[in-house]
C-alpha cells in the first residue's frame, strides 16, 4: 500500500517537471498498460480505466504484443498455450532414469537435467574459475528461461546462427552462450565441445521443443512495447534522487540497500546482486538502460511485474546503473 502511494506521488512529480518525455500516444498507452497490469496483480487500482482508453487497451492485447515481437525478432510467434505446453522442466528434473532398455528420447534426459542444473545454479555448477559473480542464467532468464517477457529463451535454438551487430559477424548459439558467460556471468568462456555446453544446448532444445524452425515462443526476450518507449532515452537523464527513493521502497527489501543481493535465514542467496563486485559486468546486456528498463518494468518487484510505470522503471534502472560494477575483460 505504501508503495502505491509513493508511486503516485513520484508519477506526478515526473509529469510536473516533464522529466521523461514520451510521444503522447505512447505515454497514454504506457499508463493504461501499467494500470491494467496492476489491477491484474490484485493491487488496489489507483486510477480507474476510462472508456476513452479502451482503444489503446486493445494494443496491449497478447496479439498486439506478439506482432511487435515478430517484428523485432523476424520470427513467427507461437501462442503461449502452445509454446509452453507439455512436461514442465521442473517435473523433468525430478525424473529418475529407468534402468534397462531406454528409448532415444529417454537417453537425452540426463543431459537436459544437467543443463537445467547449470542454468539455475551456475556459480556452483561451473565453479569460480569460470563464473565471476553470484548470478545464475536463471537470475535474468526468469522461470527456467520460460517466463514471457522475462528474457524468455523459448525458441532460442531457431535464432541462430545469425548476424551479431556486437560481434560484426555471423555467430552460432554456442558463441552467444559464451557471451553471457563472459559478460552477464562476469566470467570466462567455457569449452565449446565440453559437457556443460552440450548440456545447455540440450536444455535449450528441450525448452524450444514446441517452437518449430522459424518460430519463437510468446513473450520471447523482453517486452517490445517498452523497448520502443526506451527510445526516449536519448533525452533521459535519470534523477538519482527519485531513482534512489523508488529503489529503497520497491527493491531494497530483497536486493539490499547496497544492491548487494539478499540472503535468507539459511544464508542462501534468494535475490542476486544488482551492482558491485558480485554482479554482471559492464559488457552485459543489462548494463544498458534499453534492456534493463523493460526487464524491471515487466518483472520487478519480483512477483509484482507490471506495477511500476515505465518512467519509474527508467528512474530505478538509471539509479542501479549509476553504481560501479566489474569491467569487461579487466
Ligand atoms: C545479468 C543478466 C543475465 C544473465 C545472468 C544471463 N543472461 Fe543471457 N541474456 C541476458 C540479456 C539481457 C540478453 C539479451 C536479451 C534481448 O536482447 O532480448 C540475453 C541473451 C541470451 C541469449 C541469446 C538470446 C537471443 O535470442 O539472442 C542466450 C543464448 C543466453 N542469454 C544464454 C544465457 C546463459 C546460458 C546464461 C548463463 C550461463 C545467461 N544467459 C545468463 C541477460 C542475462
Ligand atoms: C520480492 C523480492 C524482490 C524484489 C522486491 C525485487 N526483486 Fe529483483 N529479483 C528477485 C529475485 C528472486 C531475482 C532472481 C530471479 C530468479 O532467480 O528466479 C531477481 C532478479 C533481478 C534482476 C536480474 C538479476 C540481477 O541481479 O541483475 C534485476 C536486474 C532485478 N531483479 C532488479 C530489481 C529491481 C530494480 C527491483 C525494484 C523495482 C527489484 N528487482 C525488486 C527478487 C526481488
Amino acid at each position: 500500500m505504501k508503495r502505491q502511494v509513493l508511486n503516485i506521488k513520484i508519477r506526478q512529480q515526473n509529469r510536473g517537471h516533464g522529466k521523461v518525455v514520451f510521444p503522447k500516444g505512447v505515454l497514454s498507452l504506457f499508463l493504461v498498460f501499467s494500470f491494467v497490469l496492476s489491477s491484474c496483480a490484485k493491487h488496489p487500482a489507483s486510477v480507474p480505466i476510462s472508456k476513452s482508453s479502451s482503444a489503446s487497451l486493445k494494443k496491449t492485447h497478447p496479439k498486439f504484443l506478439s506482432q511487435l515481437t515478430e517484428k523485432m525478432y523476424g520470427l513467427k510467434v507461437i501462442p503461449e498455450n502452445k509454446a509452453y505446453q507439455g512436461i514442465s522442466i521442473r517435473a523433468l528434473s525430478a525424473f529418475k532414469h529407468p534402468t534397462g532398455k531406454t528409448s532415444q528420447e529417454e537417453k537425452k534426459i540426463p543431459l537436459i537435467q544437467y543443463g537445467f542444473k547449470i542454468f539455475n545454479n551456475t556459480p556452483k555448477e561451473m565453479g569460480g574459475k569460470i563464473v565471476g559473480d553470484l548470478l545464475s542464467c536463471g537470475s535474468c532468464h526468469l522461470k527456467d528461461g520460460r517466463a514471457p517477457f522475462g528474457t524468455s529463451l523459448v525458441g532460442v535454438v531457431n535464432r541462430y546462427p545469425r548476424y551479431s551487430p556486437r560481434d560484426k559477424r555471423v555467430i552460432g548459439l554456442k558463441q552467444r552462450i559464451e557471451e553471457c558467460f563472459e559478460r552477464s556471468e562476469n566470467g570466462k568462456e567455457i569449452s565449446k565441445t565440453g559437457k556443460a555446453m552440450k548440456a545447455l544446448l540440450a536444455y535449450f532444445a528441450y525448452i524450444s521443443r514446441n517452437t518449430p524452425p522459424g518460430t519463437i515462443g510468446y513473450g520471447y526476450g523482453l517486452k517490445p512495447l517498452l523497448l520502443k518507449g526506451a527510445l526516449s532515452l536519448k533525452r533521459f537523464k535519470p534523477s538519482l534522487k527519485i531513482g534512489e527513493k523508488l529503489f529503497v521502497v520497491n527493491c531494497s527489501k530483497c536486493h539490499g540497500l547496497k544492491g548487494q543481493g539478499g540472503m535468507d535465514q539459511k544464508a542462501n542467496l534468494f535475490a542476486p546482486p544488482l551492482w558491485g563486485k558480485q554482479s554482471f559486468n559492464t559488457g552485459a546486456g543489462f548494463n544498458k538502460l534499453k534492456k534493463l528498463i523493460p526487464f524491471v518494468q515487466a518483472n520487478m518487484p519480483y512477483g509484482h511485474g507490471g506495477t511500476l510505470t515505465p518512467e519509474q522503471a527508467e528512474e530505478i534502472a538509471g539509479f542501479v546503473l549509476s553504481h560501479p560494477r566489474p569491467a569487461l575483460h579487466p
